[in-house]
């Protein structure tokens, strides 16, 4: 069965109608059975496990507060994206803050708001954590025994361990295990030369570990993200691996216990042809090759997994409004009124989407539907669609919940689209208005003189 996300007719002229278009839509109940699903999945296989979401995917709030609702954590790559967890009503104990060149002051500002975890990227980070633990009022916590160690979490509603704001928050070290997704190279972070996380091959990780250990930081486990959009699970069972058996090495050497091992995200899904492994699968295959690797040593952390995409991509559409259609000798342009302001994917990574309108006819044509911007901006080719699909027409674009509100701009000055969520009582909230223009230049002064 197909479990994306698509408008009815009805449901498009109504929101088109009310909204605007370009329209981004959120469908609240696949949302919350695809978490279900993922939850399910990965606690067959672990008991102990946690998922996070990562938010980078899509940080609209009402999304957040849905995800956090179905007891998932929330991965923030930023202090932004921490921000919007808490604007969310997502406590700052059910967050984790990531990034590869984190600022002091974010590091501290996350330290103030009680965060659950921060992944560590570098050596420059260790060493600001360590000023930071040091700071007055702030004793740092240390690697705990295996019986002070927190309680594990779960994919259920169970609370992440809470801590006072200001207390260090427990650390994992980001690992890159040297392992090649294969998936667009711009979305690729596992392999040895990547700027992400402490090289295990060249022995940064083991060096990571032993100063943080002699520095009494709280480091708790490790974690890896290996790329994303994958559809051959192998660079993450690889990955996970190659953590479990860091983790045996470091407990071999150092009596290090690791409590926490995060095996990121990065699940592929059906955008067109493509056949993801379903999600249970996957969990089985990545849950297998980490307790393969843990067999017979007294390890047993709790096992994290933070996908994005694989969570909320098929939940949302984007609804545009046909403007001309143009026949050229070479093929036929459908202008929408949107384009890589509300969706660089196709221009960054060649990403292909299925698009479909609401004519019933059989007749079909194929088509290159292009966008409004300045750029050649050829957002879906080869696509077919009625012909008897004409200006005025609606089209949605199917699996856009993720990677697309999120890395929207104002190109050409386009105010950033509206958000609609489909309640699962079957009711349409705006949950995100349409940018207006006052917004769009309220950042913005001119110098008095030359204001005519
Ligand atoms: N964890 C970390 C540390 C990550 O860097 C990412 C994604 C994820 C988790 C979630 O990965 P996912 O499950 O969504 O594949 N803008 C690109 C995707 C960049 C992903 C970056 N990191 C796109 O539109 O395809």
């Amino acid at each position: 069965m197909d479990s994306r996300f698509q408008l009815t007719r009805t449901q498009a002229e109504g929101l088109a109608a009310e909204f605007g278009t370009p329209l981004y839509v959120l469908d609240e109940a696949s949302l919350r059975a695809r978490i279900r699903r993922y939850q399910a999945a990965f606690t067959a296989v672990a008991s102990r496990s946690q998922l996070t979401y990562a938010s980078k995917a899509n940080s609209t709030l009402a999304l957040l507060a849905i995800v956090a609702d179905e007891g998932v954590l929330i991965d923030c790559a930023s202090q932004g994206e921490l921000e919007a967890a808490l604007r969310a009503g997502v406590p700052a104990h059910r967050c984790h803050l990531h990034g590869n060149n984190k600022s002091t002051q974010e590091l501290e500002a996350a330290i103030e708001h009680g965060v659950h975890q921060i992944v560590v990227d570098n050596f420059q980070e260790l060493e600001q954590l360590r000023i930071l633990s040091r700071r007055p009022g702030r004793s740092p916590r240390g690697h705990q025994t295996e019986a002070q160690a927190t309680e594990p979490g779960s994919t259920g509603k169970g609370e992440a361990p809470g801590r006072a704001a200001g207390e260090m928050p427990d650390l994992l070290l980001r690992l890159a295990p040297g392992v090649n997704p294969l998936t667009n190279a711009k979305i690729s972070t596992g392999q040895e030369d990547t700027k992400f996380g402490f090289n295990i091959g060249d022995g940064s990780a083991r060096r990571a570990l032993q100063m943080a250990l002699e520095n009494q930081l709280p480091v708790k486990g490790i974690h890896c993200h290996v790329g994303s959009q994958l559809l051959d699970p192998e660079a993450q069972r690889g990955a996970g691996a190659a953590l479990a058996r860091f983790a045996r090495q470091m407990h071999a050497e150092f009596g290090w216990t690791c409590e926490v091992l995060n095996a990121g995200g990065g699940l592929g899904i059906r955008y067109t042809e493509q056949s993801p492994m379903p999600i249970e699968e996957y969990c089985r295959l990545l849950v297998g090759a980490i307790q393969e690797e843990l067999q017979g040593s007294s390890l047993d952390p709790i096992l994290v997994q933070e996908p994005g995409r694989s969570l909320v991509a098929e939940s949302g559409v984007t609804l545009y409004t046909v403007g001309n259609i143009k026949p050229t000798p070479g093929r036929t342009f459908v202008s929408v009124d949107g384009g890589l302001s509300d969706n660089p994917r196709p221009a960054l990574y060649d990403a292909r989407y299925e698009v479909l309108d609401f004519h019933d006819s059989e007749d079909r044509q194929t088509v290159t539907v292009a966008g409004k911007h300045c750029e050649t901006d050829q957002l879906f080719d080869g696509i077919s669609l009625s012909s008897a699909i004409k200006p005025g027409d609606l089209l949605q674009v199917l699996c856009t919940g993720a990677y697309n509100s999120s890395m929207a701009s104002n190109y050409n000055r386009y105010p950033r689209p509206a958000t609609a969520l489909l309640r699962s009582s079957g009711d349409f909230l705006l949950v995100q208005r349409r940018e207006t223009w006052d917004e769009m230049f309220a950042r913005e002064t001119l110098p008095p003189d030359l204001l005519k």
